[in-house]
């Protein structure tokens, strides 16, 4: 069994997409725990309806990263739960060192757009104020800079002419329930590898 461990801060319509591949492909995949920074995130409902382990871990007092001590707590609790893999899934806050260290090439995340363009937050919304007429998402792993590092899985989208952020958000979000679940069955089966900023798909 290849154990993941989940990060989310909100609606955990990811989350729901890696459970329900995991379940319909019968993948040997354990959601190991669910972590998150938000008390109000429906992502641990969603977890605990699924009988998954699931915890509230208080940020601590900065807004847009975890308290240094707050973050050995969450890589304790991850690695008290056996997770090989650490899935960042609308976790809003950056990672730094002592997470990264902790876990080395194995932290991904998905970021709303085409990477490298649009990074941090509401990158539809973004795509949408430059007028680009493609967008989509990125698998990515994680690395110090803010959604920098080497890309495992796109998707792209057509933004149409009456789009809201809301409407492209939607559509995005449809691919990202796809290519998500995906790249942690490649990595789960030993099929990436990385060299440099290239990802290898075997
Ligand atoms: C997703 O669209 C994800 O790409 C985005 O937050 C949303 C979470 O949705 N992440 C970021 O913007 C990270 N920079 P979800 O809670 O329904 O999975």
């Amino acid at each position: 069994m290849f154990t993941i461990g989940v990060l989310a801060s909100g609606k955990g319509s990811n989350l729901q997409a890696i459970i329900d591949y995991i379940k319909e492909e019968n993948l040997p995949i354990k959601i190991g725990v669910v972590l998150s920074d938000n008390p109000e995130a429906y992502a641990l409902e969603r977890a605990k309806k699924e009988g998954i382990k699931s915890l509230y871990i208080p940020p601590g007092k900065y807004k847009t990263f975890l308290e240094p001590d707050v973050e050995k707590k969450y890589v304790e609790v991850l690695k008290e739960n056996g997770v090989e893999l650490v899935c960042l899934a609308g976790f809003m806050r950056v990672l730094k060192k002592t997470f990264l260290k902790s876990f080395p090439q194995r932290i991904i995340n998905i970021h709303p757009s085409l990477l490298p363009a649009f990074p941090g937050l509401e990158a539809w919304k973004q795509a949408i104020d430059y007028g680009v007429r493609f967008s989509g998402c990125t698998v990515h792993f994680v690395e110090e800079g803010v959604d920098t590092g080497p890309i495992i899985l796109q998707a792209v989208v057509p933004v149409l002419p009456d789009d809201t952020p809301e409407t492209l958000h939607q559509r995005i979000q449809e691919k990202e329930h796809i290519i998500y679940p995906l790249a942690i069955r490649l990595i789960a089966e030993g099929r990436v590898s990385i060299s440099g900023r290239k990802v290898y798909i075997k």
